[in-house]
């Protein structure tokens, strides 16, 4: 049975402070869940969030890396800096990334076989633009961002992917995809995968949905077969709404 995951974006909010207070108070008011259950504050407050997860379900995750294990690459973060202080699972291809900082496909392949070669877990981010679903090219800006950084991967790869689907006119805009618009979609990416992989690869990746995820719109969205859990972002920096979105599995 593919595993269902509620991971927190936190992106660039919350300082030392603010970072263990959340996490002191998620993993006080966690509910016993099916869910695995993540957080990915920003890169500084890595080590420590680790030390504040000790002894809870809580996995920290990382929000980038880069492709290379080291060396003159001033302002970045190495795949094994991350592994070192126990952060294992990594977000990669976020549409902010690629958006804002020029994450290409092309890119985004390489960042993917870093995190294999170090055995890493990651959360691989992939979606339309507002105005490729007006056009009707959602299912193909969707498949190419697939095909183009994944399906070059061997088989046994796919036990450390994590495929997130957040269209990127559903991200901090309030607007959700419809959660027949999430399934519609997921079921796709569950058919690419198996023309790429086969069946039994496809029916076992978890595809998470991100784009305005609340506890007031979770649990329906989590309702539909092909959606295994959500990538959250603005409702991740309260604790009373992650944990009202993690009840919602
Ligand atoms: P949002 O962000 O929940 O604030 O829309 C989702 C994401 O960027 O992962």
């Amino acid at each position: 049975m593919r595993s269902k995951i509620v991971a927190g974006n936190w992106k660039m909010n919350k300082n030392l402070d603010e970072t263990r207070a959340l996490i002191n108070e998620l993993v006080q008011k966690l509910p016993e869940t099916s869910a695995e259950v993540m957080v990915a504050p920003t890169f500084v407050n890595l080590s420590e969030a680790v030390k504040s997860v000790a002894g809870s379900k809580v996995e920290v995750v990382a929000q980038n890396m880069h492709f290379e294990e080291s060396g003159a690459f001033t302002g970045e973060i190495a795949p094994g800096m991350l592994k070192n202080i126990g952060v294992n699972t990594v977000i990669l291809g976020h549409s902010e990334r690629r958006a804002y900082f020029g994450e290409t496909d092309t890119l985004l392949k390489k960042k993917v076989d870093r995190a294999l070669a170090q055995g890493m877990r990651m959360i691989f981010c992939f979606g339309e633009e507002l105005e490729d679903r007006k056009a009707g090219k959602h299912f193909d800006v969707v498949e190419s961002q697939l095909r183009n950084a994944l399906f070059h991967l061997p088989k046994e790869a796919w036990k450390h992917i994590v495929l997130a689907y957040e269209p990127v006119w559903a991200i901090g805009t309030g607007e959700t995809a419809s959660p027949e618009q999430a399934q519609e979609m997921h079921a796709f990416i569950r058919e690419t995968i198996t023309s790429g992989f086969g069946e039994e690869i496809a029916e076992a990746v978890t595809i998470l949905y991100g784009g305005s995820v609340k506890p007031g719109n979770a649990s329906e969205i989590f309702s539909k077969p092909d959606v295994d859990g959500g990538l959250i972002g603005g409702a991740a920096l309260k604790a009373d709404d992650f944990i009202g979105i993690i009840n919602g599995i």
